[in-house]
């Protein structure tokens, strides 16, 4: 047996007792008489002491000890002189008989405690030693609780979990796909599926009227914080239901959640906002409502005083920075830069300080001190307030003044990631207009089903109709999304024709899912939850990539497993593959 005990377990109730623990050595301090050695496994940390009355040969191996060697020690448990009560074990040490290696290790190229001096690369690289940190230890527990949790939660509902292929076929609606190549049909390529969307609904066909996944996804799109090429969704459909049914079910799903692992009630139902109040009042489709400062159109009240960037603009927002009055002349040169940085991309930020005594505006040769009044108040601005005020297209500007309003909350310390403030973002539009392509895309899937009022705009006003989908945002993120489906095989022609597919282009994409339609679809919804932000949202943690065992880095590499990488000629040649080279 190598051990009797975890590194975490031992109590003073312990005390006398001879135990065996086996676990990585997280230091050593030789004091000459005495050595300590901190012994770690994935439940904690016990002192062991090896003492000056201890055997040479115990004493010897001490001596030889680096860290991460992997040791187990026998010995008694004893009360220790100066207790620790940081430490659950701190009450107690095992004065150790014998000590045995169990095996050697490198000296590790970074620290492996709970702060480490390594950089990012480098515990990519050898994410297996920072997988014995603290931190992560704490995510991937977490993260297991979590799919406890969801499990018991959607089977005591009647789901069922039914897994589908990882290959598919590729449809270019959407992110990338990432293709796999097929030996056995040459030149022939499976996807990895975006997400199992159209498979969850076959479910549906198929009468399994309560599905979820824990599925793993693909998709081949620019990294994030928030974004990693493989991720988990939470994926779930349901037949004979409406758009409240499935958020009601899965309301109650996250209301449960919270409480299972953050001990958080919520006894109000979430707040819903349509988008366009999202884009009106926060200029994001995902507002962060942990705070206030909501944006005002102040376009009426600015136009026409021979003021050109404001009188060539179609739009013209801002908000009050709560207390942000005090703000330095170089406090202000810092938020014009940041919102010049190409990723915001405004022109130039306008602001306006208002005192006790009056307002004080970057404007104030334009405009009368009772106009810069006007517009602060319509921002909602109070004394001790600074108002900034973006303008350009609309939602140009609206996403510009979100990524300001983002900033300066974040300055102010109001995104506490302990707070949580969760939302339904409903009545999506059902089509975004790309002008590069010149063409309308579905802005959630082309399996989205219009508002029934909306759906004689279809051919005639497609930008005005609205959608049966819903998002599910905390903070700032989306966490989930989803949608009542089209469950009709002549809408979803219309919807197809909508987004420029010929018959013929649609039939060859997505013909199996209209001709399933054709033998008897219910009418059915569902959703799909990010799992791994959905971990970083309750770990308090921006990014997803601490919340995944093995994650890729920013440009889409595993660094540890040197991946992707080249193939052989013989693997390429059984693959009927030949390769270009990049320009
Ligand atoms: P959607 O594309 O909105 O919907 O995805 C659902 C949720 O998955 C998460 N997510 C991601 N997480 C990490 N990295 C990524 N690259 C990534 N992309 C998406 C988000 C998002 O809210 N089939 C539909 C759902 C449905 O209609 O039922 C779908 O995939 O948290």
């Amino acid at each position: 047996m190598y051990r009797t005990h975890t590194c975490g377990e031992l109590r003073a109730a312990n005390v006398n007792e001879t135990v065996t623990l086996a676990g990585w050595v997280q230091k050593v301090r030789n004091l000459g008489a005495m050595t300590f050695i901190d012994l770690r496994d994935r439940y904690g940390i016990t002192q062991i002491v090896v003492e000056e009355h201890s055997d040479e040969a115990t004493k010897a191996v001490a001596a030889k000890l680096g860290r991460e060697y992997v040791l187990q020690v026998t010995g008694k448990v004893i009360e220790r002189e100066a207790k620790n009560p940081k430490m659950p074990t701190g009450d107690i040490e095992v004065a150790a008989s014998s000590l045995a290696i169990l095996n050697e290790a490198q000296t590790p190229p970074f620290t492996i405690e709970e702060v480490s001096d390594g950089g990012d690369d480098l515990r990519m690289k050898y994410r297996y030693l920072d997988l014995r940190r603290p931190p992560l230890q704490r995510a991937m527990i977490l993260r297991h609780k979590m799919a406890l949790s969801i499990r018991q939660f959607l089977d005591s509902e009647g789901f069922l979990e039914i897994e589908t292929p990882y290959l598919v076929g590729s449809t270019p609606e959407g992110a990338r796909d990432f293709v796999v190549p097929s030996r056995m049909n040459p030149n022939q390529f499976y996807a990895l599926p975006q997400s199992p969307q159209t498979l969850k609904q076959l479910l549906m066909v198929a009468g399994y009227d309560k599905y979820f996944q824990i599925v793993r996804c693909f998709r081949d799109e620019d990294l994030r914080a928030d974004r990693q090429p493989e991720f988990t969704q939470i994926d779930c459909e349901m037949s004979f239901v409406e758009q409240e049914d499935v958020i009601s079910t899965f309301e109650r799903w996250a209301k449960y959640m919270f409480k299972e692992v953050m001990d958080i009630e919520f006894t109000e139902p979430f707040r819903r906002m349509p988008w366009i109040e999202a884009m009106e009042k926060y200029g994001s489709d995902k507002p962060d409502l942990r705070f206030g400062m909501e944006f005002a159109d102040i376009t009426d009240l600015t136009k026409g005083h021979g003021f050109s960037v404001f009188d060539d603009a179609e739009y013209i927002c801002g908000f009050a920075a709560t207390g942000c009055a005090t703000y330095t002349r170089k406090q202000i040169d810092a938020l014009t830069d940041y919102v010049k940085r190409p990723q915001v991309g405004a022109k130039g930020l306008i602001w306006i300080r208002v005192e006790e005594a009056g307002v004080k505006s970057s404007i104030d040769k334009f405009y009368s001190p009772e106009e810069v009044k006007a517009m602060a108040e319509k921002c909602g601005a109070k004394a001790g307030d600074m108002v900034f005020i973006l303008c350009g297209k609309k939602f140009k500007a609206l996403t510009q003044l979100c990524a300001l309003r983002l900033e300066v909350a974040q300055q102010l310390g109001l995104r506490d990631p302990k707070k949580f403030a969760p939302l339904w973002v409903v009545d999506f539009p059902m089509f975004e207009w790309d002008d590069e392509t010149e063409r309308f895309y579905a802005m959630h899937h082309p399996f989205t089903s219009p508002k029934p009022e909306d759906v004689e705009f279809l051919e005639s006003d497609p930008g005005r109709v609205r959608a049966n989908a819903y998002d599910f945002v905390c903070n700032g993120t989306e966490i989930g999304g989803g949608s009542i489906r089209i469950h009709d095989a002549q809408l979803q022609a219309t919807i197809f024709k909508c987004l420029g597919f010929t018959p013929e282009k649609a039939q060859e994409q997505f013909g199996f899912l209209m001709n399933a339609f054709k033998f008897g679809a219910p009418p059915h919804g569902g959703l799909a939850f990010g799992f791994d932000r959905l971990c970083s949202l309750f770990g308090g943690v921006e990014s997803i990539r601490d919340y995944i065992a093995f994650p890729k880095n920013n440009a889409g590499r595993d660094v540890m497993l040197d991946a992707p990488s080249t193939i052989d000629q013989a693997q390429l040649d059984e693959l009927f593959l030949s390769l270009v080279k990049p320009e």
